[in-house]
């Protein structure tokens, strides 16, 4: 999920290699969470819900979540990347092309019961990701919530040496592109969500086991290429922007990496930041 790059992450890769990963890291969340992908505290019994999720890419958490709702429900998923769709739209469910950067029309304002995005925020470039997040917050309805899912880039003792080699690679990536660590940390996203003043603000941590941490061997297989494909994905984009440090262990990264994850196992940790606003 790390996309330090920005806007052009995506566009540069191979477009069915990257739907093929963003699904398999779907399965591998999903199974993380118990299937329960919303944990802002909507109650998914009431019928005629309303729910966005920007840069949705395929639609796959749309997909998801739509098995727990109750009909009728609205859904819209927006992306800059049309290409990412379905040709045919699951039921109840609009894609639309927006750039979250843009201003959202105002035919959306206060219609959404939750706004959700993940894995997006490194790709504001044209204003500040805090930003973004208020665009967003402008979309939900008087007491319906937002939730914010962004992974952490925080190094704990669980992650092994490979695990910390690439956690330091993106945050130089990040170093370089002039931003840093800024939503990837705890604490950020919740801030935000309080300057906006957002009521019962909090976060939360989950925790996506990767390789050998997995307790199912299909999920184990899963995450291991998933996340295998995102180092080098990673360590190719480094080495295209001159980020090797210590120099030459982009190289190495991916297969000692995938070794880790394979004996030792491993994880991915989401933070998970969510509000609601006031009536
Ligand atoms: C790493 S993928 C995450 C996809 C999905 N949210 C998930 O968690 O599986 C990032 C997505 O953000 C989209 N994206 C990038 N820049 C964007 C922008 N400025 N506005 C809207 N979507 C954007 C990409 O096209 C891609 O679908």
């Amino acid at each position: 999920m790390a996309e330090p790059e920005g806007e052009q992450g995506c566009l540069l890769r191979d477009e069915p290699t990257e739907l093929e990963r963003l699904d398999k890291t779907q399965a591998v969340v999903k199974a993380a969470m118990n299937d329960r992908l919303i944990l802002a505290p909507l109650d998914l019994s009431k019928p005629d819900l309303c729910i966005l999720d920007s840069a949705t890419a395929n639609g796959a958490w749309l997909r998801d979540i739509s098995t727990h709702l109750k009909s009728p429900y609205a859904l819209v998923g927006a992306d800059i990347m049309t290409s990412f769709f379905p040709s045919k739209a699951p039921p109840h469910t609009a894609l639309i092309k927006q750039d979250f950067q843009v201003p959202w029309p105002t035919a959306l304002y206060e219609t959404f019961d939750l706004v959700h995005q993940r894995a997006a925020l490194a790709r504001s470039r044209s204003i500040p990701p805090k930003e973004c997040v208020s665009n967003l917050t402008a979309l939900v309805k008087p007491g319906g919530w937002i939730q914010l899912m962004e992974m952490d880039l925080t190094e704990t003792d669980n992650d092994g040496p490979a695990a910390k080699d690439f956690l330091r690679l993106v945050v130089s990536m990040l170093e370089k592109g002039g931003s840093g660590l800024t939503f990837n940390i705890p604490g950020t996203m919740v801030a935000w969500l309080k300057d906006a003043e957002l009521d019962e603000v909090r976060e939360e941590m989950v925790s996506v086991p990767y390789g050998k941490s997995c307790s199912s061997e299909e999920i184990a297989i899963l995450s291991t290429e998933a996340s295998v494909q995102n180092v080098n994905f990673v360590c190719e984009a480094a080495t295209r922007l001159g980020v090797d440090r210590p120099e030459g262990f982009v190289g190495s990264l991916p297969e000692r990496y995938r070794q880790e994850i394979e004996t030792r196992g491993g994880e991915m940790r989401l933070i998970v930041a969510m509000g609601r606003t006031s009536m």
